[in-house]
């Protein structure tokens, strides 16, 4: 088999071999296949799709790229949750303590900032310290001794999508139904869960902007599941605007640390509570998704969910007095308000803009070397639906570079769709698919 014949064949809108997709994935695994070949060929999937059957294959040529861990002698149920991506979204970061807190393992792959997306490893190696690079003896090991591990793909673990999400993010390949699927089930089957909750999101700052597109994701993932004899639930949510205010990595590792003091903002906590109580019932720890919302209420009133972050945190190198102590976190050393340029009710939000905003100061990346700056970001102060006075604060940027900061306020600005008459707030929660 030869890479460029294959990459014709989707080039030309035809359907790959199972073989075929072997052959790619192992071979760019391997380094066999170089970039510029893989990234072709990322391109035609993306324009041409793929079937179910090739997603399938493909889901499962990465899947067997590392190794398949079992925890199942650890004789408790292990569940993990994964988003599709979105702009704040940050739910990872408070619902492995809480669920682990109650009881359940939570074994979690994470990926990096992806596009206009933040990625959950990203915002924990704002910690200081902090290993997402665990082997996977140790990840075993912490999941056993306290009960959650939040790694990235390693050379163990899911390596093709390591390497194949570094290269769509600088490709222009990201939204793409069968490559998304592929992505986040290779590594969430292979990380020895027995449960999944999904959070497919849908919305202006979603990767798949339609509700159908969501769930028809949604429906193939459920099918990979199912296929693997994983239980699985989805929830598709909204992404019209940022979840909770702070986007930009440490600022949402705050934001994270607030929520599990109980202060965190309304839609928030609520969607952390939902996939949380969604996951407390495929571990076991909950009969129903009513008494999974109040073991989730209790977790953080007691402060046992904000307990279990610090031991996370130790457990995996970091210095868990950043729970308490957000100096020790890395901040931007300057800060600015983008104000409304006119008076009325937000109408809409471009939340891909805030995302790419985000990073344009420096949260994310533009090529596959570029280092991020932790610090920056903003504060989303404006929701859908408010209403604004004349020069009423839109956001807050937090940035180092004064030279991106202007361009990042435009943008936002721009973001924002002002105008005279009330809109309802779009529902968080549209559906749930068991
Ligand atoms: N999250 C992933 O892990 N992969 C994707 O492709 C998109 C979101």
């Amino acid at each position: 088999m030869r890479a460029v014949d294959i990459i014709a064949k989707k080039r030309d809108g035809r359907d790959l071999s199972r073989d075929e997709i072997g052959f790619m994935i192992r071979g760019y695994t391997t380094g066999d296949i170089a970039d510029y070949q893989m990234s072709a060929l990322l391109m035609a999937i993306y324009l041409r799709g793929m079937s179910t059957e090739e997603t399938l294959a493909l889901t499962e040529a990465m899947l067997h790229s590392g190794e398949i861990v079992d925890f199942s002698d650890l004789g408790r149920p292990r569940v993990d949750k994964h988003s599709t991506g979105g702009v704040g979204d940050k739910t990872s970061l408070v619902i492995a303590p809480v669920v682990a807190a109650a009881g359940v393992l939570v074994p979690m792959i994470s990926g990096r900032a992806l596009a206009h997306s933040g990625g959950t490893l990203d915002k924990l190696e704002s910690i200081p310290g902090f290993r997402t690079d665990l082997s996977l003896s140790e990840f075993r090991a912490t999941l056993e001794e306290v009960g959650a591990a939040l790694i990235g793909q390693t050379a163990e673990i899911a390596p093709a999508d390591k390497k194949l999400y570094a290269l769509r993010d600088v490709t222009a390949t990201v939204a793409c139904r069968p490559l998304m699927a592929a992505s986040i089930m290779s590594k969430k089957m292979a990380e020895g869960a027995s449960g999944l909750v999904l959070d497919v999101k849908t919305g202006s700052g979603a990767f798949l902007k339609r509700e159908d597109e969501a769930r028809e994701l949604a429906q193939i993932m459920i099918s990979i599941a199912r296929g693997l004899n994983k239980e699985c639930i989805v929830l598709i949510t909204d992404m019209n605007q940022p979840l909770g205010c702070a986007v930009g990595n440490s600022l949402e590792l705050i934001e994270a640390f607030e929520t599990l003091k109980g202060r965190g903002p309304d839609d928030f906590n609520t969607l952390c509570r939902e996939l949380s109580a969604e996951m407390l019932v495929l571990g076991d720890a909950a009969g129903d998704t009513d008494r999974g919302r109040l073991i989730y209420d209790e977790l953080i009133a007691s402060g046992a969910a904000e307990e279990k972050m610090r031991v996370i945190i130790r457990a995996q190198g970091g210095d868990p007095r950043v729970v308490d102590d957000y100096q020790l976190l890395p901040r931007a050393g300057l800060q600015q308000t983008v104000q409304t340029p006119k008076a009325g009710y937000v109408q809409a939000i471009d939340t891909e803009a805030i995302g790419r905003a985000s990073m344009l100061l420096g949260a994310g990346r533009a090529r596959l070397d570029t280092a991020i700056d932790l610090g920056v970001g903003l504060t989303v102060h404006a929701r859908i639906g408010h209403k604004l006075e004349a020069d009423f604060p839109l956001a807050t940027i937090h940035f180092n570079d004064a030279a991106r900061a202007d361009e990042a306020a435009g943008d936002i600005r721009d973001a924002y769709a002002i105008g005279p008459d009330r809109v309802e707030i779009p529902q968080l929660i549209k559906a749930v698919i068991r």
